[in-house]
């Protein structure tokens, strides 16, 4: 059914590192990938960092795909000339600044340049799709995938539709996200925030709201979450976690836990002021003091960041 798929992407890229991930996940999955961005030098700068970084992952046998490192490298180039950077393509893949005129002006520019059936994709987190391809004639075409960071090893994709999104380019959309490895999901209409951001966003304001109403440190609050609710979700989330968590699964268990699950929503407190204000600071300060926030220490933490990343993304796999 997807013999139509010509093994083309294009991403457009403004020297992100978005964008790198995502060339690097295409090829992975044997796809040609051609790099642009319109900044002179940038795109052929990110194919160097790529090569790099791709020769790296096989040294540490951590490459993805069924390629060797040489053979992902050759499927890749780069490009300053817009057009010719479409050509041929079946997929576009957006990775400019998120700023709402940035994208609806490059949407703009390249539906100019390319055939009917291309399919238009954007990697924003924060804007939704009736607004990123307003500019748009032909918005069946459109749609928000969105990666999570690093999406090398961090495999979920929010695939989410503008409302005259096309059902047959969410299926195509899908099936190339798991031809490559990637773990899509799709949303069935948009919405703010998407579901990833939504569901942190909730996890964000009850952690800072603890730490800040003085029931737990930052540290540990932290703890409660890569000790604790971290380990299930790897692998199992909250639904199936509550399935599992009752002798007859999720019916049995709202019947246990429900009333006492709304009681403590009903207890939460009002949307934090997460900066300005004195508690914002202090635990600003709480967290540098455990990790100072200069680009030394972060850089550092990032990187066994990756690593563990790594590990766990290895130890699924087998899953
Ligand atoms: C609009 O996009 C869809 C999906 O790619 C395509 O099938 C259709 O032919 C396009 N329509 C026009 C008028 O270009």
């Amino acid at each position: 059914a997807h013999g139509f798929l010509l093994k083309l992407i294009t991403l457009l890229v403004v020297h992100g590192l978005i964008g790198r991930s995502w060339a690097m996940v295409f090829v992975s999955g044997g796809y040609s990938v051609k790099i642009y961005d319109n900044q002179p030098g940038q795109s052929a700068k990110a194919v160097a960092e790529i090569r790099k970084q791709l020769e790296e992952l096989q040294e540490a046998h951590m490459l993805r795909g069924e390629l060797e490192a040489t053979k992902q490298l050759a499927l890749l180039s780069s490009h300053e000339d817009l057009a010719t950077a479409l050509e041929g393509a079946f997929f576009i893949q957006e990775c400019v600044f998120e700023q709402l005129e940035v994208k609806q002006s490059v949407f703009q520019d390249i539906e100019r340049l390319v055939g009917k059936d291309v399919i238009l994709s954007s990697s924003t987190s924060c804007l939704v799709p009736s607004k990123v391809f307003s500019k748009v004639q032909n918005r069946s075409r459109c749609l928000v995938s969105h990666p999570v960071n690093p999406p090398y090893y961090v495999k979920l994709v929010e695939l989410v539709p503008h409302p005259e999104t096309a059902a047959a380019v969410m299926d195509t959309t899908h099936f190339l996200m798991t031809k490559v490895g990637q773990a899509p999901v799709r949303l069935r209409k948009e919405i703010d925030g998407f579901a990833l951001n939504r569901v942190q966003a909730a996890i964000i304001a009850e952690s800072w709201r603890l730490v800040q109403d003085g029931v737990i440190s930052v540290e540990d609050i932290d703890l409660v979450m890569s000790e604790g609710l971290g380990m299930r979700y790897a692998f199992i989330g909250p639904m199936e976690t509550m399935h599992l968590n009752a002798p007859a699964g999720l019916e049995d268990y709202m019947k246990r836990y429900g009333e006492g699950i709304r009681r403590i929503l009903t207890s939460f407190g009002p949307v934090p002021d997460f900066s300005g204000s004195e508690g914002a600071k202090s635990i600003v300060n709480e967290m540098c003091q455990l990790i100072p926030g200069d680009q030394q220490h972060l850089s550092a933490r990032m990187e066994r960041r990756d690593q563990l990343l790594m590990g766990l993304a290895q130890l699924k796999k087998d899953d």
